[in-house]
């Protein structure tokens, strides 16, 4: 396992840590941008309260709740519908860098969840609408550009912005690891994004 990284049950033996839960909604699509560029599939992540990017979810409360069932209740909050989540659609747990030498140790818990197309559509429309954390601790859903276009625009811009904790790693991880961009293209957009990076 990769230093930082811990196993769930490692995880939840932790007496005193904090514990936060996210995912990543996904699904494939045939929709192309300007009716040529493959969109392939759509990846959701939020604009937080604070202007940084990362994925929907938030504190779990290990001793009043499962991680998964806090984490589905984060996304009734964020999303506005109520998502199953289950121990399958885990990924990785690690401790997130110390905020300050005062505040306890925090252990981010990520997922990944395949979806319908229309599904996603469905969560975008609530998220926008019913959500009650809408317009508050959530901006916006945003999806992922995983095209490049000439001059670099598309998945090299988006990853030049800023992200909260590991979020952007864990998007990036996961492009890689579920396959959704080719390791080369992926490769040159993360070349490009450090240069354009400010
Ligand atoms: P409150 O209801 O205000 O407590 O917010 P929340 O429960 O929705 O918590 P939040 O989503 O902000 O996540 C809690 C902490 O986890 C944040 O302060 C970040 O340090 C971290 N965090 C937030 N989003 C992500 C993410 O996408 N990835 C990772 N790795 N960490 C995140
Ligand atoms: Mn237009
Ligand atoms: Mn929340
Ligand atoms: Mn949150
Ligand atoms: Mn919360
Ligand atoms: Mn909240």
């Amino acid at each position: 396992m990769a230093s930082g990284q811990l196993s769930r049950v490692e995880a939840l033996a932790c007496s005193g840590c904090r514990h936060a839960c996210h995912v990543m909604l996904y699904a494939d699509t045939k929709s192309q941008l300007f009716g040529k560029i493959p969109i392939r599939h759509i990846i959701l992540m939020q604009m937080r309260f604070d202007g940084l990017l990362g994925f929907p979810g938030g504190l779990v409360n290990p001793a009043e709740e499962t991680l998964e069932a806090g984490l589905s209740r984060e996304l009734s909050e964020e999303l506005g519908v109520a998502l199953p989540m289950s121990v399958e659609d885990h990924v990785v747990s690690c401790h997130a860098p110390a905020s300050s030498p005062s505040s306890s140790r925090l252990i981010t818990h990520f997922y990944v969840k395949k979806m319908e197309e229309e599904q996603i559509r469905e969560v975008e429309r609530a998220a926008a609408s019913t959500a009650t954390d809408h317009g508050q601790e959530v901006l916006g859903m945003v999806r992922v550009p995983l095209y490049t276009m000439k001059g670099g625009g598309g998945l090299a811009s988006f990853l030049s912005h800023s992200f909260i904790g590991n979020a952007r790693s864990q998007l990036v991880d996961s492009l890689l690891r579920l396959n959704l961009v080719a390791p080369e293209e992926l490769h040159k957009a993360l070349v490009h994004s450090v240069k354009t990076h400010t």
